[in-house]
């Protein structure tokens, strides 16, 4: 008999997010006629815009075509794209080689925690997307979810009390540092002068930070930085990942990138690049090539005005979440520059808040503490929804809670 790979044992037996859908399931059989409205993961719900579809719609087409066919191609991605992701996303400040395309920041992270092994040591922000700390445990990298011990993990506790940045005077030097920002779950927005300090802790430390950008289009005060290579050293110490799922409305599509400067480098001075390259190239075959023209269409003038009005629609819903808490007199965050609301729910568990909202008002949330010990107390709602339903959700909350 095989013997059970230690590090998933290491894991609850569900990732969060199914562990909701079983709960909304459970909680349909019980009440068959319940309309539930789901904010809980941040699924797009709008249909993908219509100049973006129409590149989808020909790339497939053109695929049954004896002209437009094509099979496998660069595993790092289309040329054109890499070069409209370096120019539209970087100002041609990063370059279209270091930009590598992908099927989505989750994959992308899966693949850089298999490139840093298992010795790796790393930090995350606590709350966090569960995915670091989850695929960081699979990958031996510390940590025993079941035990509740995160002996090597380091959590860098990001609530209200901090204005939800870490104080990195008391966090230990690790290999690596994920960083979200817009973050979520909180919602909050890492200020240049924040990151400014993150990027100088991280090459005081010879620490790579995996900097998450993917609700990067979704800040829209003026003056938060929406890449990481806006900080001056950051080319030396950060990966970056992102996304079109949420704000193209790719989350079925699938298609992200991943950005690994060639000054960056391990501590023997090879380059980080080359290895990610050889992970990309031996563990990925590349992106649909139908997702890559939507993704190229999607950074033209008219694509790039489309992302804009989907992402006002959430971000309207986002206000409509964060006004109806706030009328309940419920502390609420983020909801400004991310398509997340972080809401404290005094003197309750979050599984236990979770329930009660699912009970009383037929609204799927996501508990606070699904995203790390921080986040116990905490309750996130997704902006992402249809208009209708969300104000359906808010009105239930503001009678029912
Ligand atoms: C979330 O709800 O946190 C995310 O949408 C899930 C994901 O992107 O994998």
């Amino acid at each position: 008999m095989v013997k059970r790979n230690i590090n998933i044992a290491r894991l609850p037996s569900a990732y969060l997010f199914p562990e909701i859908g079983k709960r909304k399931k459970m909680h349909l059989e019980k009440n068959p006629n319940a309309k539930i409205i789901s904010l809980g993961i941040g699924n797009t719900t709008e249909p993908i815009t219509p100049h973006i579809a129409s590149a989808l719609k020909n790339a497939a087409q053109g695929l049954g075509t004896v002209d437009g066919y094509t099979g496998y191609g660069e595993e790092q991605g289309m040329p054109e794209l890499r070069k409209k992701i370096s120019s539209q996303v970087y100002n041609g400040k990063i370059s279209p080689e270091e930009v590598f395309i992908s099927d989505g920041a989750k994959c992308d992270i899966a693949r850089l925690q298999v490139m840093f092994g298992s010795n790796a040591k790393i930090a995350v922000q606590d709350p966090s997307y569960p995915v670091y700390v989850d695929g960081s445990i699979i990958m031996g990298q510390g940590g025993d979810a079941v035990k509740g011990q995160f002996g090597n993990i380091v959590y860098m506790q990001c609530t209200p009390e901090n204005n939800f940045f870490p104080d990195l005077g008391k966090i230990p030097k690790t290999d690596l540092i994920y960083f979200c920002s817009p973050n979520n779950p909180t919602g909050a927005v890492a200020t240049k002068e924040q990151l400014t300090s993150l990027v100088g802790f991280a090459r005081k430390n010879a620490s790579i930070i995996i900097f998450d950008a993917a609700y990067s289009e979704f800040i829209s005060e003026r003056g938060l930085p929406k890449t990481i290579y806006e900080i001056d050293g950051a080319k030396e110490v950060a990966i970056e990942i992102n996304s079109f799922s949420k704000s193209a409305g790719f989350t079925g599509v699938r298609l992200g990138w991943s950005v690994v400067p060639n000054e960056l480098k391990y501590a023997d001075g090879y380059p980080v690049r080359s290895d990610w390259n050889r992970i990309v190239t031996t563990l990925f075959n590349g992106a649909s090539n139908i997702a890559q023209h939507g993704g190229i269409a999607a950074l033209d003038d008219k694509g790039l005005k489309e992302i804009k009005s989907l992402v006002s629609y959430y971000m309207e819903n986002a206000s409509m979440i964060r006004s109806a808490l706030e009328s309940l007199g419920i502390e609420a965050y983020g909801g400004i520059n991310a398509p997340y609301i972080w809401a404290r729910m005094t003197g309750k568990n979050s599984w236990d808040t979770f329930e009660r909202i699912l009970d009383k008002c037929n609204v799927v949330t996501t508990p606070g503490s699904g995203f790390g010990p921080a986040g116990e107390g905490f309750i996130r709602f997704s902006a992402f929804g249809h208009h209708a339903d969300v104000r359906e959700a808010c009105d239930r909350m503001k009678r029912n809670l």
